[in-house]
């Protein structure tokens, strides 16, 4: 329709993951082999309702196993942000989902075979939602590094992984964000296998400083873009 037609910007690719991963074998597996089919939404996907009210609302704190349970083991911090669109419009009611390591760098699943402890306390996995400025802030605890022990020397840095779902089950982005400042950084190959420097800066929490009184916690903030020249690289 003339007048309504949205400029979309695409990346450039040297802002996005590589497809090859130089000393990571299995980087072939993080990527398509094949050009990727178009599979425009349909209709009903992108007029539907989505069933809002199965998910926590925000604030979330991820610190507890439950609500009236101990704190987990670690630094507590507050993880704030917002999510636009590339025009700088937020997206209301996104469904976000976190899932972490604990402060031992120690995940809850089966195929994790790290020699750290699992908290009892702590399960690492949380689901909230943006308001209608399309923000969302949780508490969680400090995640811990892990060695990626096939590859006989990488450690991955301290990082909180986010699955963000639009309208649509159809529109899903995945990515990992990292703290600022850590040492492991500068040696992982997921958040180095984006190759320009600047924007690998979009995969970093900005730090927001400390609270102090009935929470005493570090302050992380992450804006994400969806799309366009200033989308937030995705990390699977
Ligand atoms: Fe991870």
């Amino acid at each position: 329709m003339p007048g309504s037609r949205i400029d979309y910007k695409p990346y450039d690719d040297n802002t996005q993951l590589a497809r090859y991963i130089d000393r990571y074998p299995l980087s072939f597996t993080r990527t398509p082999l094949a050009p990727l089919v178009p599979r425009p939404l349909t209709l009903s996907e992108r007029t539907g309702p989505i069933a809002s009210d199965q998910f926590a609302l925000g604030p979330m704190d991820l610190s507890r196993a439950a609500a009236d349970a101990p704190r987990a083991t670690g630094q507590l911090i507050q993880i704030s942000g917002r999510i636009t669109d590339e025009d700088g419009s937020p997206i209301p009611n996104a469904v976000v989902e976190i899932w972490q390591a604990n402060s031992a760098g120690k995940y809850i699943h089966d195929a994790d075979r790290h020699n750290a402890p699992v908290d009892p306390n702590f399960t690492g996995e949380g689901r909230l939602m943006t308001d209608a400025e399309g923000q969302f802030q949780f508490f969680s605890i400090k995640p811990g590094a892990y060695p990626v022990l096939e590859s006989g020397w990488w450690w991955r840095p301290p990082h909180i992984h986010f699955s963000i779902l639009g309208r649509s089950w159809m529109d899903r982005f995945v990515t990992q964000i990292f703290f600022p400042g850590e040492p492991l950084n500068e040696t992982d190959l997921l958040l180095n296998a984006v190759p320009d420097r600047d924007v690998r800066e979009r995969l970093i929490f900005q730090f927001e400083g400390t609270s102090m009184g009935e929470v005493n916690a570090m302050g992380f903030r992450r804006d994400f873009v969806l799309r366009g020249r200033r989308q937030t690289p995705e990390l699977d």
